[in-house]
């Protein structure tokens, strides 16, 4: 079985935990730690580059990121988010751009639904790319959304999403992505489909659940989402530690006879 069908065959078999990534050293303990998956997602828009929409991260950088994050991957597959406008007009661009995070190192890209999702899906999986489908909250299409705010609340919006999870999956979609939905939908959708679903803002009741690398260890202070939990706080333990590099330099104990060549 490779990477890919082994997420597959996780359905129904327990939890599958999958973490965002952007570098070598955190891809390295998230490989060590034994994280199922690792997106390379585009949320690097706004917790590493700081920008406020995810629309606004290009495919170089993209892939770049991904290729850091592979080099220390070997064993967990990575997936890589195509972002915005590299995959919705233009089927040629589409399916290159998808090639080259495979040839960065993915094991796999994740597209977002918007309404010409099927095709693109179709075509990668032809060209064998296993392909991730994301639906609900939806980030490079918010504007059609009313904004970042739950999915799927009333009757037609949650058959809509019904609707767009039973079409990734038939056009081969290896698993899907819910975002901000309610629990109740999302465990309607789970129990519908053979793919493995992947919450995030969408409960419980999910095959498994992803969030942001830099929220769960309170790296990223900008937005706090209520679905978020953290672990730790990162930015104050690094705060301590520059101030404590600081200090020591600026009383010269730093650095000591052992830390330096004779
Ligand atoms: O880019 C990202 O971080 C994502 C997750 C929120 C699923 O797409």
């Amino acid at each position: 079985m490779n990477k890919i069908e082994k997420i597959r065959a996780k359905k129904g078999k327990g939890k599958i935990t999958m973490l965002t990534c952007y570098d070598y050293s955190f891809s390295r303990v998230l490989e060590e730690a034994g994280i199922d998956i690792i997106l390379v997602g585009d949320s690097l828009a706004n917790v590493v580059l700081g920008l406020d929409d995810t629309r606004q991260v290009s495919a170089e950088e993209m892939f770049n990121h991904t290729r850091a994050v592979c080099e220390a991957a070997k064993k967990t597959p990575v997936v890589a988010d195509m972002p915005y406008a590299t995959y919705q007009k233009d089927t040629d661009k589409c399916l290159r751009n998808a090639e080259k995070f495979m040839e960065m190192g993915a094991d796999a890209v994740k597209v977002e639904w918007f309404k010409d999702c099927p095709a693109v899906v179709d075509i990668l999986v032809k060209a064998g790319i296993p392909v991730m489908g994301h639906i609900g909250l939806t980030p490079q299409t918010v504007h059609l959304l009313g904004g970042y705010r739950v999915q799927g609340k009333d009757e037609p919006s949650a058959s809509r999403i019904k609707e767009q999870a039973k079409i990734l999956e038939d056009k081969g979609s290896f698993s899907l992505v819910l975002e901000c939905i309610p629990s109740q939908l999302a465990s309607a959708i789970t129990g519908e489909l053979k793919i493995p679903t992947i919450g995030i803002g969408a409960g419980r009741f999910c095959d498994g659940q992803v969030l942001v690398l830099y929220d769960i260890i309170g790296l990223y202070r900008d937005k706090k989402p209520r679905f978020v939990r953290a672990y730790m706080n990162l930015s104050r333990e690094l705060e301590e530690a520059v101030l404590k590099f600081k200090e020591d330099v600026e009383k010269g104990v730093f650095p000591s006879p052992e830390e330096s060549y004779r």
